[in-house]
């Protein structure tokens, strides 16, 4: 079959190289792709947010399966618009993707649908945020409530840093309209993991574990971003959380938007913090997790295409997964001055030594120009390796990315460090 994938980020070229190597499809088109999905699948120069262009993309190809890639389309309506013609579509409506597209909502369905979550209060006027962020004191969590690319969130230290964060979102200033609702939160002390889930109605199908690490810097220090690399599986996430997780955060969750007449088909990602109280939730996507989409395509060993059809289609009962035992851990390679302002249009060398050096090297904002692929977007690349441990893929990974040249370009030196730690004391 032919299949359509929107994006054209790292998370995107995993997903163009898994169907490639997926016996039920026969052609990849990307829109708009980058120069790495370009080796994976034909890139159409349609942008992920041009909704009438990937329209008119989709009435031309004729695909049978459409995968909605990034948040954006999907929040924009593009699943509502492309079913209404009659495409099978893996990704939600825009009724259903208002779980990210608007972190209040999402608060006030966990609220009434009973889902483990951080106490919260939403609020437009920086006066009664004010008051909300002295009672509580700190260590308190303020989120912008619209998307804000994973950085829409401050942890702030002490009650000035708070109020400080909340006035400032609420005048527009640091994430313009995604602003302007504030969601505050109790701060959660554990350790976070991705709990993925392939949705179609009320068939829910969990993928494996991962871990993302948000904060730019090594030690988890600095400010948050999309994700600076991951891991899969993430040990932390035993069988029994990750039924909790299924019964107690999944489920109610996907039963509480259908009770609201948004029925649910795509990804569904749960970001999970693993308190002492048990799993709770700091917040749903609505699509796969970039960078963990990476990790995971490297291990999944089913044929993507034909399971995302299957939940297209709403025949996603009776399927499962098979998953690469080995571990998968991805680096993101950014661009310097990210998650802030980068210049742009940078030449990547090395690039071929990093990938005959064992590791995968996934596209993200990359571009060509005259020849050479460039920086074009913050997090550039997602350099990523399978091995028998977390520590031995660590080390495939840093040995490849020692060969990348390009200065104008940093990574994290720690990724998977907690895993690693685990894999040390449980060795004799
Ligand atoms: P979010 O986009 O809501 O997942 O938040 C981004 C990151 O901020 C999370 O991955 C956590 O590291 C951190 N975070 C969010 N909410 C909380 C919370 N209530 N307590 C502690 N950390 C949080
Ligand atoms: N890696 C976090 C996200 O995809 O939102």
């Amino acid at each position: 079959m032919k299949v359509l994938v929107v994006g054209g980020g790292g998370r995107e070229h995993a997903l163009c190289w898994k169907l490639k190597h997926s016996p039920s499809v026969s052609e990849v088109i990307c829109a708009p792709g980058n120069p790495g999905i370009a080796q994976d699948a034909r890139c159409v120069n349609v942008g992920a947010e041009d909704i009438d262009g990937l329209l008119q993309l989709a009435r031309n190809e004729q695909p049978k399966l459409i995968i909605v890639g990034p948040e954006v389309p999907l929040v924009l309506g593009l699943g509502d618009k492309l079913r209404s013609e009659g495409f099978a579509v893996f990704g939600p409506n825009q009724a259903a993707a208002e779980l990210e597209g608007s972190k209040s909502f999402s608060k006030q369905l966990m609220a009434e649908a009973g889902v483990p979550t951080a106490k919260f209060e939403t609020h437009t006027d920086p006066d009664a945020a004010e008051a909300c962020l002295r009672q509580w004191g700190a260590p308190v969590v303020i989120k912008a409530s619209g998307l804000a690319a994973g950085k829409g969130v401050i942890i702030a230290e002490d009650v000035e840093t708070a109020v400080a964060a909340a006035r400032d979102m609420l005048a527009g200033n640091s994430f313009g309209e995604a602003g302007s609702q504030v969601v505050i939160e109790e701060y959660l002390l554990g350790e976070e993991a991705s709990c993925l889930f392939i949705v179609s109605g009320d068939v829910i199908l969990p993928l494996d574990s991962s871990q993302d690490h948000k904060a730019l810097l090594n030690g988890d220090q600095g400010p948050n971003t999309g994700g600076m690399g991951a891991y899969s599986p993430a040990p932390c996430v035993t069988p029994e959380i990750a039924e909790t997780v299924l019964e107690t955060i999944a489920r109610p969750t996907i039963a509480a938007l259908a009770a609201r007449g948004a029925e649910f088909i795509g990804t569904l990602y749960a970001g999970i913090m693993l308190t002492e109280n048990g799993p709770k939730t700091l917040e749903f996507n609505v699509r796969f997790g970039d960078p963990e989409c990476q990790p995971l395509m490297s291990r999944l060993q089913s044929d993507l295409g034909e399971v995302l059809l299957a939940a297209a289609e709403k025949r996603l009962n009776g399927m499962h997964l098979d998953w690469d035992a080995r571990k998968a851990l991805c680096v993101v390679v950014a661009s310097n001055g990210y998650p802030g302002a980068f210049e742009k249009g940078q030449r990547i060398g090395g690039l071929d030594a990093v990938q005959n050096s064992g590791a995968m090297v996934f596209h993200a904002g990359t571009a060509e120009k005259n020849g050479d692929i460039v920086n074009s977007g913050g997090r550039v690349l997602g350099v990523t390796a399978l091995a028998n441990s977390v520590s031995a893929a660590q080390k495939v990974v840093y040995h490849a990315l020692s060969k990348l040249d390009w200065a104008g370009g940093f990574y994290r030196n720690d990724i998977g460090y907690r895993a690693v730690a685990r894999e040390r004391l449980n060795k004799p």
